[in-house]
């Protein structure tokens, strides 16, 4: 026992919408084939959220509601939600605030944190800090994305990638040296250039033009983004294993974003880590954004020990990109 706070995962919790579209579907929209993205991504399907009138927070609704069951907690003891996420319902209000109205979480505020697909890596480090403070009891922190809002579905470099979900943990202070251990988070903007929406902010609002010009999407520059990310995920894994003394002996698991099998696969090399040492569901729901990491994390959950160390990795839009290295707080229940 130790006077220091830390920031524990005590629960985890994800939603994935029934709608599979699989590589076999998309052969039918735009010219592309199975093996491609098979070989190129390592994707074979993802879930998309159908249905009229329905948002990012329809995903993390059901997740935050299941995360406090799990936990045994009512919503209006949750203190603080945060959204990493890049499809907020609206501009504003931030999705945060529509989730706590319609879960009842009366005693929360929130906020919308946007770092792309590092963006539950940055709010868990943020939603950690107000634990560590003392300030707070029970933090959520949710990565969430209903990427399918913004997929172009007539352009072969983007929609193939892209899937929806949503996942969520709950942070509650630990003194015994469980949860958050360390973080290293970077940003580059320069990297905005690469990977982006070109039109719906205040540089360039809505206009028919914006529309018509199909600028409402996501804009990538595939190649360029994968050599900024293979070298980003790895170096930033290996700076925070090496500034902690550890080594890929010491680690339970890996949980990379999961954008490319072929940069998980870097990632893990880097790092020395085995195969069987990576969670890896890009197979099944493609790259969710903010909600790869978590999703992983809520899938693997029955396999997690108490005491487990385990690295948090993601590159993504802004660029930006982090590692962070956590304490497993409980055994599987
Ligand atoms: O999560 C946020 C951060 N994002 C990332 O980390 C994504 C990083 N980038 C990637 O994962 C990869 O660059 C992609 C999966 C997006 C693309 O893979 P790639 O190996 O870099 O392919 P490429 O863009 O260099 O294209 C290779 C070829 C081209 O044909 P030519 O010019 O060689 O004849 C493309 O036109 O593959 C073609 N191509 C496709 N073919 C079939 C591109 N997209 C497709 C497609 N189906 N969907």
């Amino acid at each position: 026992m130790n006077n220091q706070i830390t920031a524990a995962i005590t629960a985890v919790a994800g939603y994935v919408p029934e709608y599979r579209l699989s590589n076999l579907e998309l052969e039918k929209i735009v010219d592309t084939n199975d093996e491609w993205i098979r070989t190129r991504t390592g994707i074979e399907e993802r879930r998309i959220l159908k249905g009229e009138g329905l948002a990012t927070s329809d995903m993390i609704v059901p997740a935050v509601i299941d995360l406090c069951k799990k936990r045994g907690i009512s919503p209006d003891e949750i203190d603080c939600l945060i959204v990493g996420t890049v499809t907020p319902d609206m501009v504003f209000p931030s999705t945060a605030n529509i989730v706590c109205d319609k879960i009842g979480a009366v005693n929360a505020w929130g906020f919308d944190l946007s770092a792309a697909c590092s963006g539950f890596l940055f709010a868990l480090s943020t939603g950690a800090s107000f634990i560590e403070s003392g300030r707070y009891k029970k933090v959520v922190v949710v990565g969430a994305d209903k990427m399918s809002s913004i997929i172009d579905y007539s352009d072969r470099n983007t929609c193939i990638i892209f899937g929806d979900g949503a996942a969520a943990v709950l942070l509650e202070p630990d003194t015994n040296g469980y949860g958050l251990r360390d973080s290293i988070l970077k940003s580059d903007g320069s990297g905005r250039n690469f990977l982006h929406m070109k039109a719906g902010g205040s540089h360039r609002p809505a206009s028919i033009e914006t529309v018509t010009g199909r600028e409402h999407f996501v804009y990538q520059e595939g190649q360029s983004v994968f050599k900024f990310a293979v070298k980003g995920m790895a170096d930033v894994s290996a700076e925070l294993l090496e500034r902690n003394q550890l080594t890929g002996n010491d680690i339970a698991w890996l949980v990379p974003h999961q954008a490319n099998l072929r940069i998980i696969d870097a990632t893990a090399n880097r790092i020395g880590l085995p195969k069987e040492k990576v969670m890896i569901n890009i197979h099944k729901y493609g790259n969710t954004t903010a909600a790869t990491i978590p999703l992983c994390l809520w899938e693997w959950e029955t396999r997690l020990k108490k005491g487990d160390n385990v690295v948090l990795a993601a590159f993504g839009g802004g660029f930006t990109w982090g590692a962070t290295w956590i304490k497993w707080a409980y055994d599987p229940q």
